[in-house]
């Protein structure tokens, strides 16, 4: 049921739509940006609680579009944010599919790989991990808070074109959540990064015994899992109700707008030798773990004084203008980059940690916006991602991921008449 509830204007929307560009690509034309603000049911979330969520056909844009921008946070009753103290956005993604008109629709617990054709298929990215891994358009976490997913003029991903769209199928939208409340937690690092031993976890979710080396990551920390808290602590962390706020900037589908191919590459991904271009197959695990090494002498990082660098080579699918790039890494991360096969650096994203509350905590990303036209890849191309994290301390579970938006072409020749620029703001609840 749809209840629109118009609130309190958004302030300055207007403003970020410069954020990390350039004015001259930013809206020459005045095409109409359109900002659309949803919240998803609530969860409700104790001290050590995980939940992880599956909402399915949220609420979206309906018609043929080309999103602009895509925001993501987690707040409460009140529409007050959350400190990532409290509760931690461990990871959200936004996923594209097709439901048959006959199917029923999955519930809130239902994993992406059960979705099966043909009552599903999944409308994933351009690629490249492959079948149900990272299919999303959006794959972020915490460093959603100060990240701009914000894409320049004239570019947008398109989506919601009918003749895209098989018959007898409806595009639709999913938003999976992670999220850790750790107040009053015994050690919230710990549980940030899914220590299996503060989980008490020894099996799966489909309750297959873990390995003795998995000492941390996802498989230790899936839904309803709790970990540990102190058991005599002074605080009373009451239960509470909590939303994942969303925000979809957009602009409907016109002759102007170019429209981007959406890449996610793992630094995990070891491609099999022997499999080619596109036909590479990949294999990304997504998570991977860093191990402190002893440097207590240095305080300095260096290159080889605790610095873990993860690195992986795959050949880029297509050809293209790289328009927009982003990393998503862990607390922890030092930094990551994205390099062409002559070593030329075609985008680097440093994290953004947080002061005050949120000291420590990673609370963004730097973006790369290349002046458009000026960072060409080549179909085939060797290129490589480095992901790097400080190995003072051991971390489980983290991540070296890059969106990637690449266009094939930089300008449409067609000019044309302006149109009237308006913001309609508004909140709709589920
Ligand atoms: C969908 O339902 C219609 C009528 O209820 C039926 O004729 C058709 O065979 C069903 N299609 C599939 C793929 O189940
Ligand atoms: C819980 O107890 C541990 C060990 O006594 C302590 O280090 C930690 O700071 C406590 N956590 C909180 C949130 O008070
Ligand atoms: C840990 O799990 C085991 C078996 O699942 C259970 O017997 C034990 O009580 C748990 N320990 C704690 C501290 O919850
Ligand atoms: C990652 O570490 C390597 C080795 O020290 C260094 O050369 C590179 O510049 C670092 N990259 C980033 C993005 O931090």
């Amino acid at each position: 049921m749809l209840l629109p509830l118009v609130l309190v204007m958004m302030t300055m929307i207007s403003c970020l739509e410069a954020v990390g560009t350039n004015n001259n690509y930013n809206n020459p034309m005045n095409v109409v940006i359109k900002t659309q603000t949803f919240s998803t049911p609530s969860f409700t979330i104790t001290p050590g609680l995980v939940i992880e969520n599956y909402y399915y056909n949220i609420n979206f844009p309906k018609s043929h579009i080309a999103i602009k921008s895509f925001d993501v946070e987690v707040v409460d009753e009140s529409g007050n944010q959350i400190p990532l103290p409290q509760t931690y956005l461990h990871h959200w993604e936004l996923v594209r599919y097709y439901q048959h008109k006959n199917a029923t629709n999955p519930t809130i617990n239902t994993p992406y790989h059960e979705l099966q054709e043909p009552n599903f298929i999944m409308a994933s990215n351009n690629g490249v991990c492959g079948r149900n891994v990272l299919t999303a358009f959006y794959a972020l976490g915490s460093e959603s808070r100060k990240l701009s997913t914000f894409l320049p003029y004239p570019y947008g991903i398109e989506v919601g074109n009918p003749k895209e769209i098989p018959a007898d199928y409806e595009e639709r939208w999913s938003l999976n959540v992670h999220a850790i409340d750790t107040r009053g937690a015994e050690n919230k690092l710990g549980c940030i990064e899914c220590h299996c031993h503060l989980y008490n976890i020894t099996k799966d979710r489909f309750g297959r015994p873990l390995t003795e080396d998995y000492k941390g990551g996802l498989q230790c920390c899936y839904d309803k899992t709790k970990c540990r808290v102190n058991v005599s602590d002074g605080e009373d962390f009451q239960e509470r109700n909590l939303f994942v706020r969303y925000r979809v900037k957009w602009v409907d589908w016109n002759d102007f707008v170019i429209p981007l191919k959406v890449y996610l590459f793992d630094v995990t991904d070891k491609p099999l030798p022997g499999s080619t271009g596109a036909s590479q197959q990949h294999h990304c695990l997504v998570e991977y773990d860093v191990e402190a090494e002893s440097c207590s002498l240095t305080k300095r990082l260096d290159d080889s004084k605790c610095n873990a660098v993860k690195k992986s080579k795959v050949m880029f699918p297509t050809s293209g203008y790289l328009i927009y790039g982003v990393a998503s890494q862990h607390i922890g991360a030092t930094g990551a980059a994205f390099y062409g096969e002559d070593g030329r650096v075609l985008c680097s994203s440093s994290p953004i940690y947080g002061e005050g509350n949120e000291e420590g905590y990673m609370i963004g990303m730097t973006a790369c916006y290349p002046k458009p036209g000026s960072m060409k890849i080549n179909k085939g191309e060797m290129v490589t991602f480095v992901s790097n994290y400080s190995s003072t301390l051991t971390h489980r579970g983290v991540l070296g991921l890059f969106h990637i938006f690449v266009a094939d072409e930089i300008f449409k020749s067609s000019s044309s008449t302006l149109s009237e620029e308006v913001s309609n703001d508004n909140i709709i609840v589920m």
